[in-house]
């Protein structure tokens, strides 16, 4: 049986530690030969409804190195659901055509309502402010291949809180293995309510900061960049007063822990300045590639493929790839 729920992956939250680890050790074995003919006759639609640049790509080259095909659109204008039509009959037509549905949406729970209406599996590649699992993967898988482990670390989440889908998915993620969140965001950017209860609930240690120094990453084993997502805003004037909140410079790290590594979602925008990018801590480029391994995970799994299955494939086609 597949170890996402459902066969779709709508929350993070819902994974347990050994499934997250599962995912990881797959990830691993595709990092190892990811051009692979076991998708062969499988198609893939990606629909989104909102802009994206390493979740489809990533997605599309995970079913074309697989052997799979892919369908989908990447703007929802050149849909007919400008002429009216639900996102349900969306959902229930392509599910006719494909074999799963990776779908990215502007609306918070869009993705679970697919999940509801579809018979074939449906991954959440975000919906709105609310989560982003696929995300989240190759951010645990990152965390997991630079630091060897992802038990007892500190983890600095920094930037915008409120919005960010992807430190909304992490924390979540992250409450099997003991870690310590320092939440650092402008008081209008904090991270909200309901993931601070989260915490609670599950007895994950946190502490908040406004401040963002060189004593602050001194402590940190992953520093994680977010972007204030400008999208989100209702009020352009208050985007622009928190934009440049905190930005990281090369010069802020001559304190940081050897093994820190800087993780970003990506895209940036201003929060990371160029002069870190060739910094031994920055990881934010090899994390994006890691997506690719993660989502060919992701995606075999939730076609049925189990791990061994994965393991014993003799579908590997051995040519290099960087
Ligand atoms: N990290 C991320 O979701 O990037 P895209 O918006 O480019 O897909």
């Amino acid at each position: 049986m597949s170890i996402l729920e459902n066969r779709s992956l709508v929350t993070i939250a819902n994974l347990s530690k050994e499934k997250i680890l599962q995912l990881i050790e797959m990830a691993k074995e595709f990092e190892r030969f990811p051009n692979r003919k076991i998708l062969e006759g499988r198609i893939i639609a990606t629909l989104f409804f909102e802009p994206s640049t390493r979740t489809r790509l990533s997605f599309e080259t995970a079913a074309n190195r697989l052997g799979g095909k892919v369908i989908g659109f990447t703007d929802p204008k050149v849909t007919s659901s400008t002429k009216g039509e639900t996102l349900k009959d969306t959902i229930r037509m392509v599910a006719g055509y494909a074999d799963l549905i990776v779908m990215r949406h502007f609306l918070e729970g869009a993705a679970r309502y697919a999940s509801e209406v579809s018979p074939v599996p449906v991954i959440n590649a975000g919906d709105g402010a609310n989560q982003h699992p696929t995300q989240t993967m190759l951010d645990l898988y990152s965390i997991y291949k630079t630091q060897g482990t992802l038990e007892n670390l500190t983890i600095h989440l920094v930037g915008d809180l409120k919005y960010g889908r992807t430190v909304h998915s992490l924390l979540m993620a992250m409450r099997h293995f003991n870690p310590t969140f320092h939440f650092i965001a402008p008081t209008e950017l904090a991270m909200p309510e309901e993931y601070k209860e989260y915490c609670q609930l599950h007895k994950i240690k946190y502490i908040e900061h406004n401040d963002f120094d060189e004593n602050i990453i001194a402590q940190a084993d992953v520093l994680y960049m977010t972007r204030v997502q400008r999208e989100r805003f209702t009020d352009l004037m208050e985007y622009e007063r928190v934009k440049n909140t905190y930005i990281l410079r090369r010069e802020m790290l001559h304190k940081a822990k050897e093994n820190l590594r800087i993780l970003h979602p990506l895209p940036r925008v201003n929060e990371i300045s160029y002069d870190v990018d060739d910094s031994p801590h920055a990881y934010y480029f090899q994390q994006a590639q890691n997506g690719l391994y993660a989502r060919e995970a992701i995606i075999c799994d939730a076609l049925g493929y189990s791990l061994e299955d994965v393991k014993n494939d003799t579908t590997i086609l051995s040519f290099p790839t960087k």
